[in-house]
């Protein structure tokens, strides 16, 4: 048996927290562990639906991920989440209430850089986020701040989805969190 924890990306849109969590997900399925993913797009269609993206509402939709990952996890489930998750004292103010629940919280950041993401523009926002068409968004004109110590960080610009994963694993296995 494993123990529960939750595994939180955090990182630009684009830069492959969705990818990066369904593929670790899936690799945790093989091994017979209990997870669940709590996706950024389909937390909003349903958990968080009617919020927007103010910081009030991404506050409010960040707590709500963190509320029901730190249930997951204190009972025994691995709790993988991928919303942009922009401000550093919500992630660590669920980092605390995760972690007081005796469970780990590992902070994953999707990082690359915003050229690169704006270039790929696989969902067509950034072009009209620079064009001005929508405002407040991350990145472009919406604040994202980095996480100062992030237990792992993975570069979609410069390794494939299979090496991000493996040193993810290989992480969570040095700490013991899974065999
Ligand atoms: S969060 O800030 O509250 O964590 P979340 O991950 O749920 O964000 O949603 C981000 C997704 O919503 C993006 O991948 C993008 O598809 C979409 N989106 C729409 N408007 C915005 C915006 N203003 N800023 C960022 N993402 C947006």
């Amino acid at each position: 048996m494993h123990r529960g924890f939750t595994l939180w990306f955090t990182g630009l849109s684009g830069a492959g927290k969705s990818t990066l969590s369904e593929a670790i997900s899936g690799r945790f399925r093989e091994r017979g562990y209990r997870v669940e993913l709590l996706d950024g797009d389909e937390v909003r269609t349903h958990l968080s639906r009617g919020l927007g993206f103010s910081k009030e509402d991404r506050d409010t939709n960040v707590r709500r991920i963190g509320y029901v990952a730190r249930l997951l996890a204190r009972n025994g489930v691995i709790a993988i989440t991928a919303a942009i998750s922009p401000y550093a004292e919500l992630r660590d103010e669920v980092r605390a209430a995760t972690e007081a629940d005796g469970a780990a919280f590992v902070e994953v950041y999707a990082s690359c850089p915003i050229e690169v993401l704006a270039e790929r523009d696989v969902k067509g926002l950034y072009k009209k986020a620079i064009a001005g068409e929508i405002a407040h968004f991350t990145g472009v004109s919406d604040p994202y701040e980095p996480p100062a110590k992030p237990e792992v960080t993975v570069e979609s610009d410069k390794e494939t989805v299979d090496q991000s994963v493996r040193r993810i694993l290989g992480y969570l296995e040095s700490r013991g969190l899974i065999g």
